[in-house]
């Protein structure tokens, strides 16, 4: 009921995790790399004066280019190549005419679709020179990501990844965001099952009530595929979501950092299948 194998499943989600042989790890093998050279490309632009939609031109055309298609545009009524998220933006940042500054950070997300596999990854960059504190908070998502893939492997629980991230996040001071998560994917963009990043935590509900929020048990399998995509503020978790629809903002407009690998759990531990080709996983970037 829980576990599916992939060969028999429908190319759609349905609840069940789905369980992946030897062929579907080349195709993540491919489609994750050239998402993974797409946000190596794209580094070197990511400059003051540049637009973030000069930035999602770029990301489009280097995709297309490539022979395969972007997962974002029309998903969902979403318009755009890449999701560019600015300062106190978490994530799904629409590329606009908005000119980057020095000192801005931002996460730029990407999901290409190769052979009908699904690559998505994120990476922080920043335009000029950061302040110390974005440094610190970036630094921090980019090891909370590396804790929560190196505790993923078969015998251990999504609660497990959760918690990596949560203690090492929470451990700087920072908070973890609630409201968004990790997902399988595979031939589906947004599969079973959640990821989310933290173990546990406990919602106030008015003077007296609060619900305890636990990250399920799921043992993990040889064979499944998720993302791993912890979003880290530096203030409070709480998020608020713009008119667009779209933009999510840290409710207390304090920054908000993000990294994104895409990973096939094997016997003994993980692939990475978004890992950089140039060693270009985390700022700064010798471009
Ligand atoms: N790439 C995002 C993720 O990590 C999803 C973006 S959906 C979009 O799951 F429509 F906002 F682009
Ligand atoms: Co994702
Ligand atoms: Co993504």
């Amino acid at each position: 009921m829980q576990y599916a194998d992939a060969d028999d499943a429908a190319d759609i989600k349905t609840g069940e995790i789905k369980l992946h042989g030897p062929g579907d790890f080349d195709g993540m093998r491919k489609a994750g790399r050239l998402a993974a050279e797409c946000l190596d490309m794209i580094a070197a632009h990511v400059q003051p004066g540049v637009t973030t939609g000069r930035l999602d031109d770029l990301i489009r055309e280097f995709v297309l280019d490539a022979g395969a298609l972007s997962a974002t545009i029309g998903y969902r009524g979403y318009r755009h190549a890449s999701c560019i998220s600015l300062n106190h933006v978490i994530c799904h940042g629409i590329p606009s005419d908005k000119v980057l500054k020095n000192g801005d950070i931002m996460n730029i997300d990407v999901t290409v679709i190769v052979d009908g596999w699904h690559g998505d990854t994120s990476r922080m960059y920043w335009a000029g020179e950061p302040k110390v504190k974005a440094r610190r908070l970036i630094d921090t998502t980019y090891e909370a990501l590396v804790k929560g893939i190196e505790s993923a492997k078969p015998g251990h629980t999504l609660r497990d990844i959760g918690r990596a991230i949560q203690t090492h996040a929470e451990g700087q001071g920072f908070s973890v965001v609630r409201d968004f998560c990790g997902h399988g994917l595979g031939r589906v963009f947004h599969d079973a099952p959640n990821v989310v990043h933290y173990a546990e935590y406990v919602e106030k509900i008015g003077f007296n009530n609060e619900i305890i929020h636990r990250a399920p048990e799921i043992e993990l399998k040889p064979g499944m595929f998720f993302t791993i995509e912890p979003m880290i503020n530096e203030g409070k978790p709480e998020v608020k979501l713009l008119k667009d629809g779209w933009t999510a903002v840290s409710r207390d407009k304090s920054l908000s950092a993000q990294f994104e690998h895409s990973i096939g759990l094997t016997e003994t531990g993980v692939e990475i299948f978004t890992k950089s080709p140039a060693g270009l996983d985390r700022p700064p970037y010798a471009v």
